[in-house]
């Protein structure tokens, strides 16, 4: 459900600004900061940058006391120039290649969790003295898209259990600051039964090591996990080390985003399809992951159909949503895909030379245009022959 204010002024935006673009309701995001506040008081929370990137979003929740968990050296850039400081950053990855490591020297060294014993041992060489997290692999299966089950054995990050007192040892070898342990379950999880396997195994790991200045539980919440039903949970993990962190991405910005677009036609194959101006190039998840957004008509007419919803690229996993039930539209009606504030204009990509998105952003009185529609001359910048 969209707020009523944010629809009508959406609806104001649409008369001017050329579809797609994306755009998002900051009062919305408030009140999800403000929710994870609530449900984990003392509790240490970390913006997961890549969700949404905008600078606007990353210096409203720092000012909130949110500190950022990144993946890549330039959300840490992005981060340094939204206003967090080293030590309100943390990098996180499974691969930070000695470029990667050298320019942190420069640039100022964030807090960084070791996904492996290579990774730690290029840290220590790179970063003398740093503050580490180590990612622990929990080995478990988890109810989400395959895609999004970070922590299951299989997955590439983190070490196993079994391995994580001997990697605690040699950080200290290595003249590493050890900070705890992190851990990161998977993305869209909707039960607080979904943690619980997890926050086990990191007990069982404080067991063994001892209590540890910090206990970094990750992301993950879905967009309906009740927050207060989790919450006893990590109060008892905190009464085993001195901070706990979570690093909710997702959550906080998803519901507040919408990708706007408009219906070019209609045509039936051996299925009935509405052509959109917005496809894979602009909201990656459908196809990257099956996600199914749900979808808001901006229109009305009396007669309703049943339509995939299609985008312009010549791909056949370029369809935002499948068998939704909408009114039959005109040619230009506008269409709002919800649900699109997380992992969309971040993912948005170039694919057969598209400009990525304009981004707007409604603070509950006025638009600000956080980014513009790219121009077509910057698809060919930087090409050298
Ligand atoms: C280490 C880590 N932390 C936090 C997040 C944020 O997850 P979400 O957006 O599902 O809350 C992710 C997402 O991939 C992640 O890999």
């Amino acid at each position: 459900m969209l707020n009523r204010k944010f629809e009508a002024a959406l609806r104001q935006l649409l008369a001017e600004a050329e579809t797609p673009f994306y755009a998002y309701d900051l009062p919305a995001v408030l009140r999800e900061a403000e929710a994870f506040q609530r449900a984990f008081p003392g509790v240490r929370l970390l913006y997961a940058v890549k969700a949404n990137p905008r600078l606007f979003l990353l210096r409203t929740l720092r000012e909130r006391g949110f500190f950022a968990e990144t993946v890549s050296l330039g959300e840490v850039f992005r981060s340094y120039r939204a206003g967090f400081l080293p030590q309100e950053v943390v990098l996180n990855g499974p691969v930070k290649p000695p470029p990667v490591l050298r320019a942190l020297k420069t640039a100022g060294v964030p807090r960084l969790v070791v996904d492996s014993r290579a990774d730690l041992e290029r840290i220590a060489r790179e970063l003398p003295g740093a503050q580490v997290l180590i990612r622990v692999n929990p080995d478990l299966p988890v109810s989400t898209h395959p895609h999004l089950a970070t922590g299951k054995g299989e997955s590439q990050f983190g070490v196993l259990p079994k391995e994580v007192p001997a990697l605690a040892r040699l950080a200290r070898e290595r003249g590493l600051e050890l900070l705890g342990l992190h851990l990161h379950l998977g993305s869209a999880l909707d039960r607080p039964e979904d943690f619980e396997a997890g926050y086990r195994v990191l007990e069982e790991l404080l067991d063994e090591l001892g209590r540890q200045p910090v206990v970094d539980l990750g992301g993950g919440f879905g967009l309906d996990l009740d927050l207060a039903a989790l919450s006893p949970r990590v109060a008892r993990v905190r009464q085993r080390t001195g901070e706990v962190w979570l690093e909710p991405g997702r959550r906080l910005v998803a519901r507040a985003g919408v990708l706007a677009t408009r219906v070019w036609g209609e045509k039936r194959t051996r299925r009935r399809y509405l052509l959109l101006d917005a496809g894979m190039s602009q909201f990656l998840r459908p196809a990257l992951y099956g996600a199914r957004p749900p979808v808001l008509p901006l229109y009305e007419a009396a007669e309703t159909g049943v339509f995939d919803l299609a985008g312009p690229a010549c791909e056949s996993a370029d369809v935002l949503a499948r068998d939704v039930r909408l009114p039959v539209p005109k040619e230009g009606d506008a269409l709002l895909i919800l649900e699109a504030g997380a992992y969309g204009a971040s993912m948005a990509n170039r694919y057969l030379d598209t400009p990525r998105p304009a981004e707007y952003l409604w603070d509950g009185a006025r638009w600000h245009l956080l980014r513009p529609r790219e121009g077509y001359p910057e698809l060919f910048e930087g090409e050298r022959s």
